[in-house]
């Protein structure tokens, strides 16, 4: 039974602010931990306000504000998550590590590196627990795959192969900016899908096989203008990247391809990785959740082929605490499974991952392509 409460101040009441309230909700159903959240207060915009009420309703939390400044001076706000448009993460993470509160941050981290290592510098200065939410980690099968690399399963790695592929903005009809097409604006987003998709698929990449050293990358914006989503009377250009596709280097000697798009036409969020090993091969597709595809060149040799591991077994990662084997698990779980391990690490001691400084990789790493995008030569990622 939980015995000590914390209260969650959400910054944000959007798709980020529901998949949240969600694990918030759950997690002491199904993790047994000393630690139980309570929904003190979600905030989001002004403009929002219609939004946020029935919002804070449905999933129960106490109260609402529509300044984060206010709940950041609120005295009975322990741990601040920001789910809110990836421009305003650092000067929320600031001011909230600055009152003392502990931070959770959605990805990417920030807008760049500079912006990222501020954030990383203000949580550690002020000592307090911080996680950015890569919750693809927790995916049961991709947390998996890390044990399977991790047991030496794979012995040496010679490539790893990722994709993140959507078609969402194939029609020029989108407009940019606004309340829900920030992702188009470069100045709320940040980049496109650089930072929006491949900081998940180099998160993970990063976390199963190592840093990452050099990239070469190359970049298109298909549609070059857009009106504007609050006044379609107004065209501007479109500054971010639609598509990126990239070579990298990692530090441990493998080689690399990434690419991600939201112009693959009947692709809607297909996130998929193989990694090619001296013992072995994993591929994994985030369509396909519950299963992870492997391998094994010690097979003998008459039973040689790819399997297919169902992970819903109680000794796959997470899955005790859900159904019965063959049971399978979905996309919410995920941040119920991170909030778990955040809560946990609180109780240990054992600080959780990913923290800032993890995600600070991830934004470098950004960095590095863009730029490379640019100088179409290669790039060294500069942590
Ligand atoms: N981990 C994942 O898989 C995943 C998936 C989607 C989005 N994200 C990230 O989550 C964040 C939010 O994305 P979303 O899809 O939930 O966005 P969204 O547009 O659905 O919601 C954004 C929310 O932020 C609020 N907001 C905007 N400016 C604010 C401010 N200044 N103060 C307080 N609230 C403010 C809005 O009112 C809205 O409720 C982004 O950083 C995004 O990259 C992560």
């Amino acid at each position: 039974m939980p015995t000590k409460k914390l209260n969650i101040g959400l910054m944000g009441c959007g798709f980020m602010g529901r998949t949240h309230s969600n694990a918030y909700n759950q997690v002491n159903k199904f993790f047994n931990l000393e630690y139980q959240p309570v929904l003190k207060a979600a905030c989001a915009r002004k403009e929002d306000e219609q939004k946020l009420l029935p919002f804070a309703k449905n999933f129960g939390w106490e109260s609402t504000e529509t300044d984060w400044r206010k709940m950041i001076e609120r005295d009975d706000i322990d741990v601040i998550d920001i789910v809110s448009p990836n421009n305003t993460h650092h000067d929320i993470a600031l001011a909230a590590a600055k009152a003392g509160k502990m931070v959770l941050c959605e990805k990417p981290l920030a807008m760049n590196g500079a912006e990222a290592l501020e954030m990383v510098q203000a949580v550690e200065k002020a000592g307090v627990a911080n996680m950015t939410w890569f919750n693809y980690r927790r995916v049961p099968a991709i947390t998996l795959a890390k044990q399977l690399i991790d047991e030496g399963r794979l012995g040496r790695i010679f490539h790893y192969r990722a994709k993140y592929l959507q078609d969402w903005t194939i029609s020029a009809d989108v407009p940019q900016g606004g309340q829900t097409l920030w992702r188009l604006d470069a100045a709320v987003a940040g980049s496109g899908v650089t930072g929006d998709l491949l900081a998940h698929s180099i998160d993970t990449a990063v976390w199963l096989i190592g840093g990452i050293d050099t990239v070469s990358a190359m970049t298109e914006t298909f549609i070059k203008e857009r009106a504007l989503q609050d006044d379609p009377s107004q065209r501007k250009p479109v500054l971010i990247d639609d598509a990126c596709a990239f070579l990298a280097r990692f530090k441990n000697g493998a080689l690399a391809t990434f690419e991600s798009t939201r112009y693959a036409r009947g692709r809607k969020n297909q996130n998929t990785f193989e990694i090619n090993g001296e013992k072995g091969s994993i591929f994994f597709d985030l369509e396909d959740a519950h299963q992870l595809q492997y391998y094994d060149h010690g097979d003998d040799s008459h039973v040689h082929g790819w399997r297919t591991i169902l992970v819903t077994d109680s000794d796959h990662p997470y899955m005790k605490q859900w159904w019965v084997p063959g049971c399978v698990i979905g996309y919410e779980h995920t941040f119920i499974n991170a909030l778990s391990d955040f809560l946990k690490g609180l109780e240990t001691g054992v600080p959780v991952r990913p923290s800032f400084r993890d995600a600070l990789e991830t934004q470098c790493i950004c960095d590095a392509v863009l730029k490379s995008a640019k100088t179409c030569a290669w790039e060294k990622v500069n942590l």
